[in-house]
């Protein structure tokens, strides 16, 4: 019988986490790292992600490389995907987690600018299934893999509008919402098809975590709509399901959306 732990390590495997600077998609190639990965760390700026690589790499004792991916580009995607396989002969784990919540531009729907609404959209759902296209035909190769997607609490749940207001905080944009249900219900569906060639697709949805730039009242006001009365932490509350997903300890787990909220979406 294989061991718990043994069946968490990630030793030999690859996996390309899309975004990976900072944030959730640091801490989770900092998780897979730990279980023994290759990481691949893709940036629209790839200088950018430099640093943090090495850093990882140092940190983990691991290898890891860096590549330049916009996706809301396919041709960048696949060229990525090639370039990835080229060089590391294999990609075990894709996490789509590059995205991103509001922007700079006015969220209120009336005043918000069309082309805002195509571009969240194509970073947030477009893009993910860019990537995952771009990586399916190798995994359906080689009869395995592992996609994980980052959701949000926000394609789960409507969020409550007087908890930003009351917080002074910028109109949510509701294509955000849209795109993210639009990543949870095609992960349910990338599942069952990819599912006979032993590919598991799944998605994280975070609830609010606090990245350190948000006002102390919206963090009080959020903490207090959540049971477990804090908004996620940077650093740790991602990794533990991430690395499940990611290895053999997860093997029966596909199509699935896994909250990670602090009990969020409980009481709505
Ligand atoms: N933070 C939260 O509270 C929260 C809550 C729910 C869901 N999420 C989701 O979790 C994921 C990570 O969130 P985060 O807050 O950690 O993100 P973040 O710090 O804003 O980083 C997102 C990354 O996405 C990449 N990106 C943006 N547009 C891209 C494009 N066109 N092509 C390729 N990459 C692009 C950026 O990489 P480069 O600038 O290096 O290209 C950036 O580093 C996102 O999908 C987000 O929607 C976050």
């Amino acid at each position: 019988m294989r061991k718990v732990f043994d069946m968490l390590r990630l030793d030999g495997k690859v996996a390309l986490i899309t975004g990976a600077r900072q944030g959730l998609g640091y801490d989770i190639a900092c998780a897979l790292a730990e279980a023994g990965a290759t990481i691949v760390i893709s940036s629209r700026n790839e200088e950018s992600v430099k640093s943090v690589a090495k850093e990882i790499s140092e940190a983990y004792g691991i290898k890891t490389y860096t590549v330049a991916l916009d996706q809301k580009d396919y041709l960048s995607v696949q060229n990525a995907v090639d370039y990835v396989l080229k060089t590391t002969g294999r990609i075990d784990i894709l996490v789509n987690n590059a995205g991103g919540g509001s922007g700079a531009s006015e969220g209120y729907i009336v005043d918000r600018d069309p082309l805002a609404i195509k571009n969240m959209i194509d970073i947030n759902l477009t893009g993910m299934l860019y990537c995952s296209k771009a990586v399916a035909k190798h995994m359906i190769d080689r009869g395995s893999g592992k996609i994980i997607n980052l959701g949000s609490i926000a394609g789960v749940v409507g969020r409550d509008r007087a908890m930003y207001y009351k917080a002074k905080k910028m109109q949510q944009p509701i294509d955000y919402a849209a795109a993210k249900g639009g990543v949870i219900s095609a992960t349910r569906d990338l599942a069952g098809l990819l599912s006979p060639s032993g590919i598991c697709v799944n998605s994280i949805s975070p609830g609010g975590f606090d990245k350190g730039e948000l006002s102390p009242e919206f963090v009080r006001l959020y903490s207090e709509e959540t049971p477990l009365g804090r908004m996620g932490k940077i650093g740790e509350d991602i990794k533990g399901i991430a690395l499940l997903l990611a290895s053999d300890a997860g093997n029966y787990i596909t199509g699935q959306n896994i909250l990670v909220d602090g009990g969020f979406s409980i009481w709505k």
